[in-house]
């Protein structure tokens, strides 16, 4: 087979020098426009797991580059004054110089040809290539050529970076973060050869430009570096290889994808393929580096596949076809984490710098891909994590025993205003569809003292509603009579007496949504009743379906009735002993139709701009927290994101908390969609959660995270890094009323307070999962 590498990068040199020494007879060239000792950059990072991949492969050129590894296992954080170090997370580094030094001498070893000092302008300067491939780097020649065909999509990301080098050695992997007048730079630090360290330098656009940088030469920007760094530096001077780069040395991040990786391209011999490779074909940000691993695994993966099929020319198509399916896969899921932690840094000096202490900065730091969880943490440094779950434990009013078990964060104690939850975790409202004129009865006190005894810190009962005609079914409850207050009274005080679980009352109106089956009847949730509808109400005359019930305006008379309702539900559930009253603004129900712009037409003063459309919820919430016991706590859900084009978005749900905020309320609990049938949720694991965490630092409220939360460790990690001071469950809760107790059992803590009934199967239920952790 005759192959042509387009670039001489990672990827092309590995593919080449693989695809050599699998099967000596092909003619392989990799042409490179650069000196063979010309390269920008300067280390790189990659894992023991791709060096192994590598020896199976090639065990001379793993050899030769695991010789000249730096390897190191801790990361240290340069933060406010303060230095904190976690260990166990195991990093090599490497020159990209020695390391394309290594691959250029075993390519010349085996026979590879090297062509430098040489530009190709496309493949049809060999058009007798059985294969060509574009390993030409992120700027990719070939994918633009073939842009039809590959269908890239590239993002250019806000941040500025530079990417330098110092002669000062880093024992650990090192983040320094630094504040100016303009805002937070940061440096990503580490060790990659006896003497040199990487030292990359980021920053968003504004602050850059703030402090002139898009003027600046690479020789000015390395001074206004050494000087903002000189305390980490020490005197140590910051160097720069990229001086031949055209244009500012400060480059924004792009990432690829491209729909299509490989194509037909005929040549002389009408077989021809053309095969995109490493960055050509992916990029990874460098918040976890991995574009060097993604360019060799590429390789090693396209020779492997050759090498099964005995490197027949008839094949290519399909060896290249079974290429893509297999790296799209295992690039996606790096992409994804990638994106995760670049958008961490991107936001950090905005949203975290300044609120976060430097213990629950670093743990947010450390989980910024979202792929490293609380029990992982423990795993790679067990003294770390335990010290920091003292210090999470002392901060949220626990005392510490040093020398007892630590609390994970999951299990300790959130007060507001005056109550105290024993733990983080709530089980979230679900609508039963069993009462029966709005009276709570057996199935209800079941349901919810069940999951009372099992664990929650705090149960919620499902949307309660303020009249009749405010249900969203007929089967869902209500609180606007003295029987429903006193069932609810009777599961209040079951909850009171049997657990230390406090209890709260979410109270909503249907809206444009009642007068609807459950879910299981009839034709469906959200479908108008077989019979005995009753008319709607809503912001607006728009059905939520295209062919549902058209709900009449609201004048003043039906505002100040609905507000007189929720008025009187408030003082029926303080007489029920309620601990908490959630107030339902989201999901699409009559409040949250209000603060839409989708669902919210109105030409008066309660519509139009979302100052407008938050008008009658605000006098609401203030009605309602002036009926409710001043030492009680008030939370307000909302969809924090319509998923609709022209919906609301996570930029408005922190301008409707901080309105909310503004009117007394004491958390948000931060939900998203159901506002309209067009919604095009991006469902996943705790997808919400990033709402949550915005409401949080940038209105500066407390927040509840709910959606997909499904283990302890995605509470402990989303507690722990401040993104939620409490998470919701919803569907969990249902198959498990003892969610929390099982939870707490599976990670191994033992200081959950069961039931006294049911004491003896603590015990049994912890030693059934220690033997499972330990097996
Ligand atoms: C600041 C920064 C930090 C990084 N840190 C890391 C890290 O820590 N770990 C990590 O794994 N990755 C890191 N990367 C990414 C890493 O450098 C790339 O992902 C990796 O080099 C990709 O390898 P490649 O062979 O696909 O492309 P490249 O290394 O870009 O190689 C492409 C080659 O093709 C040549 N070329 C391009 N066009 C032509 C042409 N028309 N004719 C001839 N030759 C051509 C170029 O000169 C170049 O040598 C970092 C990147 C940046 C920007
Ligand atoms: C059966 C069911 C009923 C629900 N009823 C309500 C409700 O009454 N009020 C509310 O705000 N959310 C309601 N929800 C939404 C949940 O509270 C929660 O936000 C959602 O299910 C996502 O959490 P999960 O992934 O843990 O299930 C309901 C969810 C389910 C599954």
């Amino acid at each position: 087979m005759k192959i042509v590498c387009i670039g001489g990068g990672p990827a092309g040199l590995a593919f080449g020098l693989l695809m050599k020494q699998a099967h000596p007879a092909h003619d392989i060239t990799v042409v490179e426009r650069n000196r063979p000792y010309d390269t920008f950059g300067w280390g790189v990072v990659f894992s023991d797991a791709t060096l192994e991949n590598l020896r199976a492969a090639d065990h001379e050129t793993a050899d030769a580059i695991e010789a000249s590894f730096a390897h190191w296992d801790d990361i240290e954080l340069q933060f406010k004054g303060r230095t904190i170090r976690s260990g166990g997370h195991g990093f090599v580094g490497i020159g990209r110089k020695k390391l394309l030094n290594i691959l250029q001498a075993r390519c010349e070893a085996l026979g590879v040809k090297l062509v430098f000092e040489t530009e190709a302008e496309d493949e049809s300067a060999w058009p007798d290539a059985d294969l060509v491939v574009a390993s030409d780097g992120i700027h990719s020649r070939l994918r633009t050529k073939h842009a039809g065909v590959f269908q890239p999509q590239i993002v250019t990301r806000p941040n500025r970076y530079i990417w330098l080098g110092t002669k000062k050695r880093y024992e650990p992997f090192t983040f320094v973060f630094e504040k100016t007048e303009h805002g937070w730079f940061q440096a990503h630090v580490y060790q990659f050869d006896a003497e040199t360290s990487t030292y990359i330098v980021e920053c968003p656009e504004t602050v850059w430009r703030a402090h002139g940088l898009d003027s600046a030469s690479t020789e000015e920007s390395i001074a206004f570096c050494e000087r903002l760094f000189a305390r980490d530096l020490a005197g140590a001077k910051l160097l720069s290889n990229a001086r031949h780069q055209r244009g500012s040395a400060w480059l924004n991040f792009q990432q690829v994808k491209c729909r299509q990786w490989w194509l037909k391209t005929g040549g002389t011999s009408g077989h021809q393929h053309l095969v995109l490779m490493g960055d050509a074909v992916h990029t990874a940000h460098f918040a976890i580096g991995s574009g060097t691993k993604l360019a060799l695994e590429d390789a090693i993966e396209l020779a492997r596949l050759f090498g099964r099929r005995g490197h027949d020319v008839a094949d290519i198509g399909e060896v290249l076809a079974e290429y893509q399916r297999l790296r799209a896969v295992e690039v996606l899921r790096l992409q994804n984490a990638a994106w995760n932690a670049m958008e961490w840094f991107e936001i950090c000096g905005e949203r975290y710098c300044d609120t976060l202490e430097p213990e629950q900065f670093m743990y947010s730091l450390l989980t910024r891909s979202q792929r490293i969880g609380h029990e992982n943490l423990r795993l790679r440094d067990r003294g770390w994590l335990e010290g920091f779950e003292r210090w999470f434990a002392a901060r949220s009013g626990l005392t510490v025993d040093t020398a007892a078990q630590p609390v994970p964060p999951m299990f300790t104690p959130f007060s507001l205003r005056g109550t105290t939850l024993p733990n983080r975790v709530v089980v979230s409202p679900m609508a039963q569809y069993r009462c029966v004129d709005g009276v709570p009865g057996e199935f209800h006190l079941v349901h919810l003292g069940a999951r009372a005894l099992g664990g929650a810190g705090l149960v919620m009962t499902e949307m309660t509603c303020p009249s009749a005609d405010a249900r969203i079914t007929p089967g869902c409850p209500g609180l606007w009579n003295e029987a429903q207050r006193d069932a609810w009274a009777r599961i209040v005080a079951f909850v009171h007496a049997e657990s230390p679980a406090k209890i709260g009352v979410q109270l909503g109106h249907a809206g444009p949504k009642g007068s609807t089956n459950a879910p299981w009847q009839h034709t469906g949730a959200d479908r108008p009743l077989a019979e005995g509808n009753w008319p709607l109400i809503a912001p607006s005359a728009r059905p939520y379906l295209p062919d549902g019930a058209v709900p009449r305006a609201m004048d003043r008379a039906d505002m100040d009735r609905v507000r007189d309702d929720f008025v009187r539900s408030t003082r029926l559930a303080a007489e029920a002993g309620f601990d908490w009253l959630e107030l339902h603004c989201a999901h699409g129900y009559l409040l949250s139709a209000f603060i839409s712009p989708l669902t919210n037409h109105r030409d008066d003063a309660c519509g139009g701009p979302l100052e407008n459309r938050l008008r009658y919820p605000l006098e609401m919430f203030a009605a309602v927290r002036a009926a409710w016991p001043a030492d009680k706590p008030m939370s307000v859900r909302i969809s924090a994101h319509d998923w609709v084009e022209g919906g609301i978005t996570p930029a408005d749900a922190v301008a409707i908390a901080r309105a909310f905020k503004a009117v007394g309320a004491d958390l948000i609990d931060c939900s998203s969609g159901q506002v309209s049938a067009e919604q095009q949720p991006v469902y996943g694991r705790m997808y919400q959660t990033p709402f949550a965490d915005r409401v949080r630092h940038e209105a500066g409220i407390a927040t509840m995270a709910v959606g997909a939360i499904t283990e302890a460790d995605h509470v402990n990690s989303i507690v722990s890094a401040g993104r939620a001071d409490l998470c919701a469950i919803a569907r969990p809760h249902l198959a498990h009323p003892a969610w929390t107790l099982q939870e707490a059992a599976r990670i191994g803590y033992t200081g959950t307070e069961w039931p006294r009934p049911y004491l003896s199967g603590k015990p049994q239920m912890e030693a059934l999962f220690q033997r499972a952790r330990s097996s």
